[in-house]
């Protein structure tokens, strides 16, 4: 397995295994990698000659608020699981290298990216899908890769694929979750005992709504009252719960097509995503 830190080597390489006539697979992290991403891998693996993993914590997707110097960090432990997982580049580009300092070409997304995580984290998606485009252009991969717990990032990059031609294929990795339900994440880390004990929350309040919906309860405000009470049981802060066309993701009122409800609750300063989608 091979190590790139430099983004003008890494580009080097995907050209060359391009004219080669090697297909590249990516899954783009922001490291910390759990059995989520190993996921990813496994499911880009077989669909490709060559698998690149990034591992960038993105400064551009984080507002000045928000956790990025604290993120965690663990390269060496992260380059043991991409060896294991069979990657054979993993690209680690030096903090710095990256972004220009006068950099003044941003990639942003405006509709779908506007409420959810992006009504909470202005400017996040304008840092999402400003580095995977770069890391598009440097990766040159075929596919890619994203986890569907991530799901509006999900639905922001396949619009920017579909929108600005870009040549690739992206494959949606299902949600990876520990025993009890909850949905891995690196930020799980940052969870006291008790707050992991009561993070279940927003798998059950999922499962809750999925239930109620299974015996005819298609009223999106019901469903949306009853996952709120859930999460109000813990010391679990709601960021928001929606109920939102699966692919528009624009709010519903009934669920009379495939919709996406997704949360954001708040554990101290940790915050968690989860979502499942009801179609009938
Ligand atoms: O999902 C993530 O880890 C990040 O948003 C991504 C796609 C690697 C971009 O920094």
């Amino acid at each position: 397995m091979r190590i790139i830190k430099s983004p003008q080597e890494m580009q080097q390489t995907a050209l060359e295994l391009k004219r080669s006539g090697k297909t590249i697979g990516f899954v783009p992290t922001m490291g910390f990698l759990h059995e989520g991403h190993l996921s990813l891998m496994k499911i880009a693996r077989p669909e490709c000659d060559v698998l690149v993993v990034s591992i960038f914590v993105n400064p551009t997707q984080f507002g000045p608020n928000e956790d990025l110097a604290a993120y965690p960090r663990d390269f060496e432990r992260d380059e043991q699981l991409c060896e294991k997982a069979g990657v054979d580049i993993v690209f680690y580009p030096e903090p710095g290298t990256m972004y220009f300092d006068d950099a003044s070409v941003w990639v942003d997304e405006e509709t779908l990216s506007l409420g959810l995580c992006g009504g909470s984290r202005p400017g996040h998606f304008r840092g999402v899908c400003t580095v995977v485009a770069k890391l598009f252009n440097l990766v040159q991969a075929d596919l890619a890769v994203f986890g569907e717990k991530d799901a509006q990032q999900l639905r922001v990059i396949e619009r920017m694929v579909r929108d600005l031609n870009i040549p690739i294929k992206i494959i949606r990795g299902p949600i990876v979750r520990e025993g009890d339900g909850l949905a891995m994440s690196s930020r799980n880390k940052y969870l006291s005992e008790m707050e992991r004990a009561e993070a279940v929350c927003l798998f059950q309040s999922l499962e809750k709504a999925r239930a109620l919906f299974g015996v005819g309860e298609s009223n999106a405000d019901t469903l949306k009252s009853d996952m709120i009470r859930q999460i109000e049981k813990t010391s679990g802060a709601v960021d928001y719960i929606e109920l939102v066309d699966d692919e528009t993701l624009c709010p519903v009122t009934t669920v009379d097509r495939p919709v996406l409800m997704t949360l954001a609750v708040c554990f101290s300063g940790t915050r968690l995503i989860d979502n499942a989608v009801l179609a009938e």
